[in-house]
């Protein structure tokens, strides 16, 4: 009896436990073997001996439990010791992925737009000669088509080479007023630092009644934009030349770079050109029925305006697809 106690205080794991279990108190154990002997012992003597033999089992009983809680108390701070979270170690980092700043440079545009309740108009990149050229009062044979490297798909059909059309297929589908603009993709002939054969534009036009838009809404729309997209610039408005409006203007930033003291990125005359306008040709609303309303319209280069906004020295690395790049900007 003493002998099983101290057998069971001494056991060092659990298993060694329940080995010790079956050998006690197993069918076939040290305590069935001695319950057995009761149906031999004489009648007088069974009572005692059945009581003795009862607290002996109660007594092992016991200590077994106790050494069975103690054993398993330690497994437990064994096994927590040994799956414990070192919460200082470096995790992995969970990479998350980035808009690509032409498209984050063109919903910047448009948000500025439609809170100033501009519709958002598109069209087809595959155009045809009447709604590209010759409805912007670009007739065939004008020398201006030239400022644009067209690519010709064949049966008079071709690549937009701006988002000018948009312009006529919306005033042909619509009644005036209008205020829309037209972000999108559009297409030249062109490969350097600075033009790549795709490219995107957000075209902007304004129609009303005859006098209710003017020069100097343009004026004061165009300012107000250039100050939201770039911050405190000098504005600029220079005398140009498009096709589709009359007058025409070029629009300027004072250069960001070097805020106008001269630099590379401004070829040192201290401006940025960022926008092309002007007042709506009369020829042009002839050109879809559009009579008794003035205008004003406006076309600006999406990448042009991410390349400032970032920093970004060449544009053709806008399209490459490196990831280091597109890193840059999560
Ligand atoms: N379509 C012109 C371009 O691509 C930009 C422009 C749009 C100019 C509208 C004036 C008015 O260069």
């Amino acid at each position: 009896m003493e002998d099983l106690k101290s057998k069971i205080v001494s056991t060092t794991n659990l298993d060694d436990l329940e080995t010790l279990r079956v050998t006690i108190f197993g069918k076939k154990g040290v305590l069935a073997a001695e319950f057995a002997k009761l149906k031999d012992i004489a009648p007088e003597k069974k009572r005692d001996f059945a009581k003795e033999l009862n607290e002996t089992k109660a007594a092992l009983t016991e200590v077994f439990e106790k050494q069975k809680a103690k054993l398993e108390a330690a497994a437990l701070e064994e096994k927590l010791a040994k799956e414990v979270i070192d919460v200082s170690l470096f995790g992995y980092e969970a990479t998350k992925g980035s808009l690509h700043p032409v498209k984050a440079t063109m919903d910047k545009i448009i948000d500025y737009f439609t809170a100033l309740n501009f519709s958002v108009e598109s069209g087809p990149l595959v155009e045809n000669d009447f709604t590209n050229f010759e409805a912007l009062n670009l007739p065939k044979n004008h020398p201006a088509r030239e400022m644009q490297d067209t690519f010709f798909l064949g049966d008079g059909q071709l690549l937009r080479t701006h988002t000018s059309p948009v312009q006529i297929r919306t005033m042909m589908d619509r009644k005036p007023p209008i205020r829309m603009i037209a972000p999108g993709a559009v297409f030249r002939r062109d490969y350097d630092l600075t033009h790549t054969p795709m490219f995107h534009q957000v075209e902007g036009l304004v129609v009303d009644k005859r006098g209710v838009v003017s020069f100097a809404n343009l004026k004061a729309i165009l300012t107000d934009f250039l100050h939201y997209m770039f911050g405190d610039v000098e504005v600029r408005f220079r005398p140009s030349f498009f096709p589709f409006t009359e007058p025409s203007t070029e629009v300027d930033i004072s250069c960001i770079f070097c805020e106008g003291e001269g630099c590379r990125v401004c070829s040192h005359t201290g401006w940025l050109e960022v926008l092309g306008s002007g007042v709506v040709d009369p020829n042009v609303f002839k050109a879809v029925g559009y009579e008794d309303v003035s205008g004003y319209a406006f076309g600006l280069g999406v990448e042009r305006f991410a390349m400032l906004l970032h920093r970004v020295p060449d544009l053709r690395s806008m399209f490459e697809g490196d990831i280091r790049l597109l890193e840059q900007f999560r």
